[in-house]
This record gives C-alpha cells, structure tokens and sequence, in this order.
C-alpha cells in the first residue's frame, strides 16, 4: 500500500529559525538536530569572523561535524514526525533568499537572547512571516546567562510584535542562579543541570512534580520564593496558549532555556510536534481559476524557491529546492511548469540527516532538491499536471541599484548572460534600461553585490565594475488596460527597463519621486513585489 499523502502530510513539520545574529540560531539548530538523532555530537560553534559569517551556519556544522548538511534543509525524525527545517542565511545581511526560504516554511521559531529581546533582524524577519500569517513559536535564549526579566522580554515582544504571548514555561532566575523552569501547563518543575565537560546528549530530564515531596527540591531558598510569585503573576496576567490564536498568528507560546547548555530545547521540539501546524492548502491557479491546492491532492505540485549552484563551481549545473505541496512524488517523475516546460526528476536530493536508504519517495510539506542544467527559476510552480501555478512567491524591489560595466569591453554579451543566470538564481536582480546604457543590477542586501562580484570572477571569469546609478527605487508597473500601461511606458522612456522576464520596471530616482509618479498616474499600478507566475 503506497503511503496516503494527506496522513504523511499530517506527520510534517515543516519550520523555519528566524533570529538576529548572535542570538543562537546556530546553536540552536545544531540542538535541535542533536534531539531529533540526526547528530550524534555536539560541542563548541565554530570560531566567529566574517569569514563564516558570509556562509551558511549548516555549512559550518558540516565542516565541523562532517556529516552531509545540503545547508538549505535538515530532514530528521523524532517522536514518529517528521521534521524538515529550513535554513535561512545567518549573516547580517538581508537578503531576498531569506525572504524566499519562509515562503517554503509552515512555521517559524523565533530566537530571542534574554539578555537583548528583540533586535532589527528579528522585527524584519518577523514582518515577513506575518505577512504570510505563519504561525511564531518563541524560544528565549541564553537563560544561562544574566537575562532580562521574564515579564519585560515578554512584554517587549507584545508591544513591537503586536502579539500575544503564551508563556508554557516560567523561568527559576537566570545566570548563576538559573535553577530550571516551571511548566505551566502540567504544573511541574524540570531542574536545570550544566552538562559535565564532554558530555553527551542532554541532561537527564527529571520533572518534579508539584505535591510531590521532590518538588522544587535543591533550588534556593530565594529562586523558589521568587519562582512561586512570578509564576503565579504570569498564570493569571498572561494569556494561556490558544490554538487557534497561534495558529492565526496572534499569539506565540514562549519557551525558555539555554541552547548552548542543552536545556529546553526537547520542551521546544515537544512543543513543535504537539502544536506548529503540517501543512496546509496553498493559494494557486488552476487552469487560470483560483483555486486551493490541499496536500491530499494526487497531482504532485510544489514550487521552488531557492536555486543554489552546485558544489563545484566549474560546472554551470545547479540545483533547484522544490517544496512539495501536494501528492506523493516518486524518483523518476517528470514534474511540469505551467508553460508546458518538462523536468524528469532521475535525481532528487534528499536531505536527510539520520542514516538511512535514500528515499525514493517524498510527501507534502518535505524540499527535494531537482538538479538542473539551467530552465529552473525561483518561484516555478511545477506539477505532474502542469495546470497549477501557486500564488504568493514574490520578488522583492531591490533596495540598491547599481550600474554595472564589464573590465574588458569585449565581453558586454557575457556579462549580460551570467548576469541573467545569477539572476535565475535570485542571486541579484538585472534591469535591462529601454534606452539602452549600463545594464543595472538591483539587491535587498549589500552583500548579495560581494557575492555576485566574486561568482562573476570564480564562474564566469568576469570583472565587473559596479558604479552608482541614478536611481533609488525600482517598482513593477501594471494597469488594468494594455494602452494606459503603453502610454505611460511610452512617456516615461528614460526611466524604464525591463527585468529578466521582458516586464516592464519602472526606477525611479527616490522614493519621493515613485510617490510623485504615481500620484500623476492613478491607472498604473507601482508594485514593490512581482509575483512570478510560472
Ligand atoms: P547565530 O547563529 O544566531 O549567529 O548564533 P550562534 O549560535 O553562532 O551563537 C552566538 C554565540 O552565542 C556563540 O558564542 C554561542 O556559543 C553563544 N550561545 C548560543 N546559545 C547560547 C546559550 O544558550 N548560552 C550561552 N551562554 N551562549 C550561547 P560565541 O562565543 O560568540 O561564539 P563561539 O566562539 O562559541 O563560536
């Protein structure tokens, strides 16, 4: 009997990790792979620089662990789930990637350090997932060290979040004092341990129970007195957790501990199986009509949302991350855009952690990695049918622009081809001005110029110079009739170009301006987004 695809659906958790930097998300993550088996060691992070910071974090777990990390999903189970989670660059830097990435994610968990609440990255990821409604778990970290308190970290994200917070564990002190947390829900106290030096897994979890005669035993007379009050303030003035609230994005259950020490982090993962959501129906086209794709659809359908070069740069083949949606793919299926354009899948890269056969087979909710020779772009819907294109995988309106030159004139056409590719890739934008000129490359992120800079040079052997352009601000324009949009295209010449896919951009010389154009053009539609369709 093959596997149903709505009961493996049901079994998938499906997540992201959104957190400032520094704040643990790589700790964290190298925990969380620790409970769920798929690493059997754990030990210190690598040593901080940019260096690694301009990497994926999994990629310096993989060279640390040596184990095979894809660096953009870690597959593992625990407790009869399935869990897939989804990496999202580390760096300071913004980028479109990370955008992308929470498009192919159910959940988030948000990493907090107590010590600094939340931080500009936090808030920014965090608008994106609201944006898409995904449903926020909190996990406050560094409890270990000194930590704000409790209330104010909670309050904190309740007024800049705009959300209420949940909290299922309730803290003994932090720091020195740290002695464990309440949980709050079945009323009993699970004792924090430093874990001995070199030692494995994670400190045996005894819960004490509240009558019982062990209960709050061995903790400070003064932690215990202030535990008992605070934990009590927080039951009565706090929400308790509410499903659906969660589930609407309205509120976050909070977890407490220490990723680095180990603690909290099986409570975290317990609270992800019990209540982050599998996946869902996803918004799409069928056939021109909207429509809602459910996981127990039988046509195989996903999107791609991120497409990564391949591990050797000398070869131009690269690999595109397909989230399943609906049905149950098989090895060896030919997936198909909308516009008819065909992909045999011979090869999918599984990401799973744990050892064990390399599936043939994935379910909703699960990211195969589809290897191609170029064709793949971000945002793609493909399906077994080819009749779906789902709705909601954007491009965002680069924040810098940039002309670009090539060193050696000779070589304008390739410049214009690799830009294209790395373009595909998502690595940058490229608008092509109708009057001809300098093409002019857009990013969300300053890095994203530095990675395309050094990829130019190491693939394509191209020096590029990148000079300022005129402009500030580039938006997608639209209207409802093809002769107001030719009209405005029409008079508005010096200013517009076309993006990779021939649609007309309009770049504007500051925000003020796209303000005053608009106004003046109330039939033309500025879009800061451009949804692909496949
Ligand atoms: P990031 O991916 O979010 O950028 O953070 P990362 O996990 O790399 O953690 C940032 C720093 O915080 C690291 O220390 C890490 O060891 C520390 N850290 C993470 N979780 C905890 C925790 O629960 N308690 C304590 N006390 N520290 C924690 P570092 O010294 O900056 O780097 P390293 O030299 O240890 O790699």
């Amino acid at each position: 009997m093959p596997a149903d695809p709505a009961a493996e659906a049901a079994r998938r958790r499906t997540f992201a990790i959104i957190s400032h930097p520094d704040a643990g998300k790589t700790t964290l993550t190298e925990s969380l792979l620790l409970a769920g088996g798929a690493i059997h060691l754990a030990g210190v992070v690598a040593a901080r620089g940019q260096a690694r910071r301009t990497k994926s974090d999994w990629m310096k777990i993989e060279r640390e662990r040596g184990i095979s990390v894809s660096a953009s999903v870690m597959t593992f189970e625990h407790a009869g789930l399935v869990f897939n989670l989804l990496d999202t660059p580390g760096h300071e830097d913004f980028s479109e990637d990370t955008y992308r990435t929470l498009t192919a994610a159910d959940s988030a968990v948000m990493v907090l350090d107590a010590a600094k609440g939340i931080e500009p990255q936090t808030l920014k990821l965090f608008e994106v997932c609201r944006l898409r409604d995904i449903p926020i778990t909190t996990f406050i970290n560094k409890m270990d060290r000194e930590a704000q308190d409790p209330f104010a970290l909670l309050d904190e994200i309740h007024s800049k979040l705009a959300m209420d917070t949940a909290p299922m564990y309730w803290p003994a002190a932090s720091g020195q004092r740290f002695a464990g947390m309440l949980d709050l829900v079945r009323d009993e106290f699970v004792p924090f341990r430093r874990l001995e030096a070199g030692e494995q897994g994670f400190a045996s979890q005894e819960r004490q129970r509240r009558g019982a005669n062990n209960f709050l035993n061995g903790i400070a007379d003064d932690v215990r007195a202030e535990l008992e009050e605070t934990s009590e303030l927080a039951r009565q003035g706090l929400p308790a957790f509410d499903i659906n609230a969660f589930r609407e994005g309205h509120l976050t259950p909070v977890y407490f501990g220490s990723a680095l020490r180990r603690f909290g982090v099986l409570e975290l993962l317990a609270g992800l199986a019990e209540h982050a959501p599998s996946p869902k129906a996803q918004k799409a086209l069928i056939k021109g009509g909207a429509a809602e794709v459910a996981p127990s659809r039988e046509d195989v359908t996903g999107f791609i949302f991120k497409i990564q070069a391949n591990m050797d740069p000398k070869h131009r083949d690269r690999v595109g991350f397909f989230r399943i949606c609906s049905g149950r793919f098989q090895r060896g299926m030919t997936l198909k855009t909308a516009a008819g354009k065909g992909f045999n899948v011979h090869n999918p890269l599984m990401f799973l952690a744990q050892e064990r056969e390399i599936a043939d087979e994935a379910f909703p909710g699960d990211v195969i990695g589809i290897p191609s020779h170029g064709g793949l772009r971000v945002g793609d819907s493909l399906s077994q049918s080819g009749d779906v294109v789902f709705q909601g995988i954007p491009n965002f309106a680069p924040e810098i622009l940039k002309r670009v030159r090539v060193r050696d004139p000779l070589k304008q056409k390739h410049l214009r081809k690799a830009l294209e590719a790395l373009g595909e890739e998502g690595v940058t934008q490229v608008f092509k001005p109708v009057h001809g000129g300098d093409l002019v490359v857009g990013a969300v992120g300053a890095l994203q110029f530095d990675v395309l800079d050094e990829r130019m040079k190491a693939e394509y052997g191209l020096e590029v110079i990148f000079e300022t352009s005129p402009y500030q601000a580039a938006r997608w324009v639209s209207a409802e009739s093809r002769a107001d949009l030719e009209a405005f295209v029409d008079k508005s010449k010096a200013q517009m170009a076309e993006d990779v896919d021939n649609a007309p951009v309009y770049l504007g010389k500051s925000a003020w301006e796209i303000g005053y154009v608009q106004e003046r053009n109330p039939k033309v539609r500025f879009s800061a987004a451009k949804e692909r369709a496949a």
